[in-house]
């Protein structure tokens, strides 16, 4: 039998901004691509900190059993973050210190998972890795659950959190519609998505049709427009009795200002949104004297792996295979995209993207996809979301009736370098 060599080097994979239900399948792929080549995989705690700090995470120490139970389990096994690298003018030494780190562990591939601020960084890296002559491949890996990266048609992380959306809507809905004769008559639900409202609009996934929940879906593209909004409630109780909205937390009112601002930033400067159901709800009790309640599912959303998607679950492990398959074959800079060829039957594959052309770009929800008065979804969105959400993955439950999510080792790898001091 002819000897196998493996590629010289080793892997360095990350997981950076909010994690997904299915970010960790991601992982999966990655580690059994890589083993299947021969190719050793450390990965970084806690994102790019990890790699700066030299807190690197030796993967060759997990079992295989251990590594296929990332697929069914939430959060981000390796610990993610929110850093933003600033400008290589402004903080050369940051990259410096990151090729010092990657020189010092042998590390000749680098990808990272992450939404549009971390494509940035990948890229960032790619160009610096060339500018000191260090030979490095970075590779981007999509993941979010706003599914706002451009060029992908999707993003894993949104087929589960659009899954949990459209089903929590519609129970929830049955569950108001049973007591509104006598109680509660207005029922909202926030869902996230900061700027782009694709997880309120696969609320609307839900029900078909006029009376069907949700009633109302607000987006965070069309500007919060008051008068419009209480006297849709108010139309729809009186028609239907009851009435289910769905709010994006990104909504804004026309001001500019976000309706859920709670006031605090990320390390990219990003507002900390939460809350707009209770401020929408004590509009409605106000203007309108409906007894109400709300949800803010949070986390619950984006981790619901108990409700995830089969197609999302499927596409976050191809994303992660298709990254070690294009690192190792010499690509660099680009994204493994998915390419959607054909809505029903609904037919995708796997294409490299230069990462160019989607970091800190932002992909918003269509005009076409929200009605003409703006609190619905059209026939088009439907189309579009509903193979998102196809099919349920499997998750395996042990005899406490809880999942079995696994918990790696994450043994460390043995530091070579002095401390890491940041400057900022
Ligand atoms: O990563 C996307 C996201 O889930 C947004 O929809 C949400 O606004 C944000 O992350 C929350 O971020 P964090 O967990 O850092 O507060």
């Amino acid at each position: 039998m002819p000897t196998r060599h493996a590629p010289s080097g080793r892997l360095l994979y990350a997981q950076s901004g909010g994690v997904t239900a299915v970010i960790n399948a991601t992982a999966a792929g990655v580690i059994e691509a890589a083993r299947a080549k021969g190719v050793k995989v450390y990965a970084a705690r806690n994102g790019i900190l990890g790699a700066l700090r030299e807190d690197l995470i030796d993967t060759s120490k997990e079992s295989k059993a251990a590594v296929a139970a990332l697929r069914h389990t939430p959060g981000g096994a390796f610990g993610s973050c929110r850093y933003k690298l600033k400008s290589l003018e402004a903080n050369r030494a940051e990259y410096e210190r990151l090729i010092e780190v990657f020189r010092a562990h042998d590390i000749r591939w680098f990808l990272y998972n992450g939404g549009n601020d971390s494509a940035d960084t990948a890229l960032k890296l790619s160009q610096i890795g060339k500018a000191m002559g260090y030979e490095l491949a970075c590779i981007g890996v999509p993941k979010t659950v706003d599914n706002d990266l451009a060029v992908t048609d999707c993003c894993p992380g949104f087929g589960s959190v659009a899954k949990y959306t459209a089903v929590s809507t519609l129970e929830a809905s049955l569950d108001v519609a049973s007591m509104a004769e006598t109680s509660t008559k207005v029922f909202i639900l926030e869902v996230m998505g900061r700027h782009a409202g694709w997880i309120a609009a696969a609320a609307g996934l839900a029900g078909a049709g006029a009376d069907a929940p949700p009633h109302l879906i607000l987006f965070p593209e069309n500007v919060f427009d008051e008068a419009a909004f209480l006297a849709k409630v108010k139309a729809t109780v009186e028609r239907v009795g009851w009435c289910t909205v769905v709010a994006s937390e990104g909504i804004r009112n026309a001001q500019g200002q976000f309706l859920a601002d709670a006031g605090t930033r990320d390390a990219f400067g990003h507002v900390q949104l939460g809350g707009v159901a209770p401020t929408l709800a004590a509009l409605v009790k106000q203007k309108l004297g409906y007894k109400y309640h709300w949800a803010l599912p949070d986390y619950l959303q984006r981790s619901a792996r108990h409700c995830a998607s089969k197609v999302d679950a499927e596409q976050a492990w191809a994303v992660g295979k298709a990254a070690v398959d294009y690192a190792l074959v010499g690509m660099n800079a680009v994204m493994p995209v998915i390419v959607r060829s054909s809505d029903a039957p609904y037919r995708w594959k796997i294409e490299p993207a230069p990462l160019a052309k989607i970091a800190n770009r932002e992909k918003k929800l269509p005009k076409g996809f929200m009605t003409r008065d703006g609190f619905g979804i059209t026939a088009a969105a439907r189309r579009y979301l509903a193979p998102l959400i196809a099919g349920e993955a499997p998750l395996p439950y042990g005899r406490d009736g809880l999942p079995n999510y696994v918990q790696l080792k994450n043994a460390a790898v043995a530091k070579k370098l002095a401390a890491w001091t940041p400057e900022r």
